[in-house]
Formats: structure tokens, sequence, C-alpha cells
């Protein structure tokens, strides 16, 4: 596996992939590496000739009260991931290659991007669409690999991709859980024992939610009701929101139907955890 950290290297790369007529599978990570974005990894090697996984610790997407300075790192552990799973290249850039100084522009996906995480994370979705096609551009991939588990950034991507008509397809991936039904997240190595045990009531809430849809319940408000009361119970829990949304526009609908998107955000402790679900999938 080829280490690259310059943004010229990387393009150099690509370039010389492109000649040889390969495809280029691409996913973006900040790193910390578990097996939700391994299954990215898997997917892009199954898919594609070459895959390209970046580690990049993006500032522009964290507020100023956010976790940037202590976002968990194990850059050698992400390395031995990714070399057994036959990756090409892991593309590892500074703060200052991708944002050298007097970097000046930003792309913002409008209305998408001010609704369920964009509220309370104003900024977050600017600064991930922002370095999103940065690394689109700079390793010019086929396809753009991106978990469900990030469902509203998956959809603000899709409609940047739409919107500016870039040259490549993105594909989406089921989220994937411990076993005991937390969604992995790198951010889940902050929970204490206690929190770590509240945070399994984001994942019952969304299971209610399902139950309570497949049931005959359509009223969000109903459904939001039985899942704020779920999360109440738990210690040190605080929601951020619980919404019932559009999957694709994410505006908020009062009546339920089949693929909704029930998706939340809750505190446990100090970390900010975020999990969706689909109404009426399996
Ligand atoms: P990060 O949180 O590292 O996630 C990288 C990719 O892994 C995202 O597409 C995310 O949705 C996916 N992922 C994370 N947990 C997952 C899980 N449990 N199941 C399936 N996929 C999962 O998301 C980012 O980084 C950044 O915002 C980024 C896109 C890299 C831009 O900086």
């Amino acid at each position: 596996m080829k280490i690259i950290r310059s943004v010229k290297e990387m393009k150099n790369w690509t370039y010389e992939i492109r000649q040889e007529g390969g495809t280029v599978g691409f996913v973006p990570t900040m790193g910390f590496l578990h097996e939700g974005h391994l299954s990215l990894v898997r997917e892009s090697t199954s898919k594609c000739n070459h895959t390209v996984v970046s580690i990049f610790v993006n500032a522009k997407q964290f507020g100023p009260n956010e976790d940037l300075d202590t976002y968990p790192i194990d850059f050698e552990g992400d390395k031995k991931q990714l070399e057994s799973l036959n990756v090409d290249v892991l593309f590892y850039p500074s703060h200052e290659e991708i944002y050298p100084e007097g970097h000046a522009t930003f792309v913002s996906v409008e209305e998408l991007s001010g609704r369920l995480c964009g509220k309370s994370r104003p900024g977050f979705f600017r600064g991930v669409t922002t370095v999103v096609i940065k690394l689109f551009n700079i390793v010019k991939p086929d396809i753009a690999f991106f978990g469900e588990k990030d469902r509203q950034q998956l959809g603000v991507i899709k409609k940047m991709v739409t919107d500016l008509n870039l040259d490549l397809s993105i594909k989406g991936m089921p989220i994937i859980r411990n076993s005991d039904g937390l969604a992995l997240s790198s951010r889940n190595d902050y929970l204490n024992k206690e929190d770590r045990d509240s945070s399994l009531s984001l994942s019952k809430a969304l299971n209610k939610a399902k139950l309570m849809f497949a049931e005959g319940e359509t009223s969000a408000k109903v459904i939001k009701g039985e899942m704020t009361k779920i999360i109440e119970k738990e210690k040190n829990t605080r929601i951020d929101y619980i919404s019932l949304s559009h999957p694709e526009n994410f505006k908020e609908m009062e009546k339920a139907v089949s693929y909704s998107l029930v998706a939340l955000a809750v505190f446990v402790g100090k970390t900010r955890l975020i999990d969706n679900c689909i109404l009426g999938s399996r």
C-alpha cells in the first residue's frame, strides 16, 4: 500500500491509473477505523480495480466547541487494517496540504444542510462538502463510498454531485452495528461504562419506531414521543433532536409513510451520537 501525503503526488497517481484504464474507488474517512469504515473499503475493493482511502481530520467541519482537539487517532492501527484489505493508496495529507494559507473557497448545499444535524452544527455540512469536493478533485474516483450511518451527509453529498454535475457515482452502504445494536462510530471510544449502557437507547428507540410503524402507527408526534421516553429513561442522555423526515430532502413529516427517515442525535454524557433508520424496510 502506497502512502501519499501530497496533493500533487495523489493527482499523479490517479493520472497514471487512468492511463491504464482501471476504475478507482474512494473511501474518505477521518481515521480511527472500525468495521463501519472497513465495510466501505471492502465494497470498494470488490467493485473497483483500485481503492484509495483518505484519512484526514477535517478541521473545517468542527464547530468551535466541538471535539477537534480530542478526535481519536490511531494511524499505525489504521494503516495495518487497510494493508490487510489490499488498499492501493492511503492518502494522508496534512491540514496545510488541503488548506494552504489563504484558502477561501467553500461549497455549500443550501437548505438540506440546514436541517437535522445542520441545525445544531451550523457550518458542519459546509465543511464536509468543501473537503469532499476537494478530495474528489484530487483523487478523481469513479465511485465514492459513504455510510448510511451519516445519512444526511450522504444525502447532502449526493445532492452536491448532482447539482455540480460531478463525474462520479456515490454509493451508500448499510449501517454496521455492534451485536448489542449500537451503531459503530469512532466517537464511541469516548463513552465510559455507564454512558456505553445509555447509548443503547438510540437503537432501542429506532427499533420502537419501526415496530410502531409496522403495527400501523403513523403519527410522527406519537412515534417521537415514545422514542423520547426510551431515551430519557437512561442516565446522562440529552436529546439534540428526534426527527421523522423525507429521506432525501430531510423535511419534517407529520405522518410516517414507508421510507420515511427516522433520525436522531443524542448527547450521552459529553458525546454526541447519531443514528437513523428507514421505516418499512427490513
Ligand atoms: P468518518 O466519520 O470517519 O466516516 C467515514 C465514512 O464511514 C462515512 O461515509 C461514514 O458514514 C462511514 N461510517 C461511519 N460509521 C459507520 C457505520 N457504523 N456503518 C457504516 N458506515 C459508517 O464521515 C466522515 O468521516 C467525514 O465527514 C468525511 C466524509 C470523511 C469528510 O470529512
